[in-house]
C-alpha cells in the first residue's frame, strides 16, 4: 500500500492538532500513515514516501523557518521526490493572516521537486485552515482534505 508521510511544526500546538486529525481521518481510511514533528524527519523519510502532507502555523504569511530549512536540505535528493503527492495545511491567528500564502508556498516548494498536488473545488482550495485550534470547521475540512488525499494516492500509486 502507499505510504503517506505527515510532517508538522507546531510551537503552541495548533498545527499539531491539525496534523493529528489528518492523520486519524487518514488511519480511519485504512491508509498507511505516519505522523512526525520536522524536527524528528530526515530525507530518508521523504524518499520513503508515496504522499507527503506538511503543516506550518502562519508565520509572517509563510512557511515556519523550520519547514523552510528541511526544503533546503532536500536539494540533496533533488530528483527523487518527482511523481509523489503533496498536499499542505496551516495554521494561523487570523482569517487572512497570510495561511493561504503559506499553504501556496509549501506547495510551491512542492511543484519544484515535481509533487503531484490537487486542489479542491469546494470549501479550502488549497489546503486546510485553522484560525487558532481548529474549531469544529477546520476539524471537518481537515477530515474532507485527508479523505481527498488518500483517495488521490490510491489512483496514483496504481
Ligand atoms: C513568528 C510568528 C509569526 C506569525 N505570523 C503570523 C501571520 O503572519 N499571520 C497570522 O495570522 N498569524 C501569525 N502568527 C500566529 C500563528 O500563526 C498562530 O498562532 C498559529 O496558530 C500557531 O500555530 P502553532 O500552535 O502550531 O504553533 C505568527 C506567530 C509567530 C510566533
Amino acid at each position: 500500500m502507499a505510504k503517506a508521510l505527515i510532517l508538522y511544526y507546531s510551537r503552541t500546538g495548533n498545527t499539531e492538532d491539525m496534523a493529528k486529525i489528518i492523520a486519524d481521518e487518514l488511519k480511519a481510511k485504512g491508509q498507511d500513515v505516519s505522523l512526525k514533528a520536522i524536527k524528528d524527519a530526515n530525507l530518508d523519510d521523504l524518499e520513503a514516501a508515496d504522499g507527503v502532507i506538511i503543516g506550518s502555523p502562519t508565520y509572517y504569511g509563510t512557511m515556519a523557518a523550520q519547514v523552510k530549512t528541511l526544503f533546503d536540505e532536500s536539494v540533496k535528493i533533488h530528483g527523487k521526490l518527482d511523481g509523489k503527492v503533496g498536499a499542505a495545511f496551516s495554521s494561523a491567528a487570523n482569517i487572512a493572516g497570510g495561511n493561504e500564502t503559506t499553504i501556496l508556498d509549501i506547495i510551491n516548494a512542492m511543484l519544484i521537486h515535481g509533487f503531484i498536488i490537487q486542489g479542491d473545488p469546494k470549501g479550502s482550495h488549497y489546503g486546510p485552515v485553522a484560525i487558532g485550534a481548529p474549531d469544529e470547521r477546520a476539524n471537518k475540512e481537515c477530515k474532507r482534505f485527508a479523505d481527498r488525499f488518500a483517495k488521490l494516492l490510491s489512483r496514483i500509486n496504481i
